[in-house]
């Protein structure tokens, strides 16, 4: 062999040498690198707050079942008030003691006050461009701030009082004593009485109008969407949270959706060009004359388009009725199951109001014990149990845990409600544990978050408070009440269905007998 050949051979030999050494390198470098990627990702899990094992694809999703406000309680009895979860491919925080609220809602506020996306609202709220589904910043500014001052701020409220008292003292007084003057004992449906209260209240008070009117405003089934807009925006939807499966729409969510929102989008059409019409003729401004006044006189900085005039109609409808109707129902349900409670309440009402005329709204401030009903109502019951979902625009720690950025956090009022570290026999219904106690449902005292708190808190506190006391008021006030005969109070059926509002799952049924003189003046309607 040439020394040349030997020379090549080595060369060759040496080149294979280190082909061999660079996959080995190769292969150390990835092994090191995955496992570093493993040990981070491992690291980052144990910062999260603690949870049960997920399964792959679906996470926890299985865990959620009908009522998610009783199993995430359930839950987090084992893993704590703060508590991680995968829904899918979303990471999830579950908030359920007061404490840890206070940090999301109060400390931590700015980093937790966006909103995720939701198809339902995307499908129903044309993009998400209302108030409430709307992600933070300048648009949900805007909106907020021409909702609270235009409809919702002191001043407003008290420009539609004269509306609210119509509506509840007369027109619903009134039906109701034509039922007892009709039938004797007449079971009367409190959840539709109450539902149709509402919902007229607040339709007059955005709209101008009923839409019960005889003008073929219903023809749409209009009423008959409230319901259904509650059930959807409450549901868990796959595709929100495997969203590879969102096409296939596997629980036919996205179907009903864009069903709603073409009938909604027909209805708040023809409210608006009817407003427009009308521009003027009307002696006061209601919230659709409002928007379209923004509508028309936009500026770079106040602009808003026709679908954020119908997204805002229809958000101040939705947030508002259900919601409100909601705690109506429970509150007489409490006191059906409660005569002794019931007639607490009626005795204060005949002390401070007395037996010849109705309650009026500028009673309520003057009726504490009607005020502890409703509160340990909402304490008991809060119509949103799960709020709505907030998400974290950035990461954050909290209580030494570290929440990523984009985490969907879901704050458990009902379990807060009902927290046995916060409340004595937290179970029972019993509003003197308000009697003389300053703790309020304004977002404020944190064992007791109706209506949520900071920036995103909700807008209608006022509004809701006084509807739910007034109309409470004057039902029991100018009626007793009794279950229908064969049923006990024990008996009665308190199971509740889900939705952004967890409402009753059987309507209410129940006796009136009227209480006060047949010709007890009407509140002045001023
Ligand atoms: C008893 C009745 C009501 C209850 C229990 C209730 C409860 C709530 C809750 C829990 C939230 C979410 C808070 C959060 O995410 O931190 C909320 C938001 C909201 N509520 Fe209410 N609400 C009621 C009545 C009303 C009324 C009458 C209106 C207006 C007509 C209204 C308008 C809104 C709006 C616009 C939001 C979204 C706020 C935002 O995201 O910035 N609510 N409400």
């Amino acid at each position: 062999m040439s020394s040349v050949e030997i020379y090549s051979e080595a060369v060759d030999a040496m080149q294979g040498h280190l082909a061999a050494a660079a996959i080995c390198i190769a292969v150390l470098l990835s092994t090191w690198m995955l496992f570093r990627k493993i040990h981070r990702f491992n690291k980052k899990l144990e910062k999260l707050p603690p949870g049960p094992r997920p399964w792959p694809i679906i996470g926890h999703l299985h865990m959620i079942g009908k009522l998610p406000h009783r199993n995430l309680a359930l839950l987090s009895q084992r893993y704590g008030p703060l508590m991680s979860l995968r829904l899918g491919s979303v990471p999830t925080v579950i908030v359920s003691s007061a404490e840890m609220a206070q940090q999301f809602l109060k400390t931590h506020d700015h980093v937790f006050s966006s909103r995720p996306a939701m198809r339902c609202a995307k499908n129903m709220f044309y993009d998400s461009i209302d108030v409430t589904f709307a992600p933070y910043g300048h648009y949900w500014r805007l909106a907020r701030r021409i909702c609270v001052s235009e409809l919702l701020s002191p001043k407003r409220l008290e420009s539609f009082r004269f509306q609210r008292e119509e509506e509840v003292s007369v027109i619903t007084i009134r039906s109701l004593l034509e039922e007892c003057a009709t039938v004797s004992n007449p079971v009367v449906d409190v959840t539709k009485t109450v539902s149709a209260v509402v919902v007229d209240i607040l339709c007059r008070m955005t709209f101008g109008r009923k839409y019960s009117d005889n003008e073929g405003y219903d023809s749409r089934g209009f009423r008959a969407m409230i319901p259904q807009v509650s059930s959807l925006l409450g549901a868990f939807d796959i595709g929100d949270f495997i969203p590879y499966l969102e096409w296939m729409d596997l629980q036919g969510f996205g179907r009903q959706e864009k069903e709603i929102h073409k009938r909604a989008d027909g209805f708040y059409e023809k409210l608006i060009e009817d407003h427009l019409v009308q521009k003027g003729s009307q002696e006061t401004r209601d919230f659709v004359d409002v928007l379209l006044s923004v509508y028309e006189n936009s500026t770079p900085e106040v602009n808003l388009g026709r679908d954020s005039l119908k997204s805002l109609l229809m958000d101040m409808l939705h947030a508002g009725t259900d919601t409100t109707s909601t705690a109506l129902e429970w509150a007489m349900s409490e006191l059906l199951k409660r005569p002794l409670v019931m007639k607490k309440a009626q005795e204060e009402l005949e002390k401070v109001v007395g037996l010849n005329r109705k309650v009026r709204e500028s009673d309520l401030p003057h009726l504490p014990y009607l005020q502890a009903v409703v509160k340990e109502t909402l304490r008991l019951y809060p119509p949103a149990p799960l709020m709505v979902p907030h998400e974290s625009m950035d990461s954050c720690t909290v209580s030494d845990y570290e929440i990523p950025a984009r985490t969907r956090i879901i704050i458990n009022a009902w379990a807060i409600g009902r927290d046995p570290t916060s409340w004595e026999d937290a179970e029972e219904f019993k509003p003197e544990r308000f009697m003389g106690r300053s703790v309020d449902v304004r977002g404020q005292d944190f064992e007791l978050l109706p209506f949520g708190s900071g920036r995103r808190g909700c807008p209608g506190i006022q509004l809701a408070m006084v509807v739910v006391e007034f109309v409470l008021g004057q039902l029991l006030h100018c009626f007793d009440w009794r279950l229908p005969d064969g049923i006990q109070g024990p008996d009665l059926d308190m199971s509740e269905k889900f939705g952004i509002s967890s409402r009753r799952a059987v309507a209410l049924l129940a006796v009136p007998t009227p209480r006060l003189p047949a010709q007890a003046p009407e509140p002045q309607c001023s």
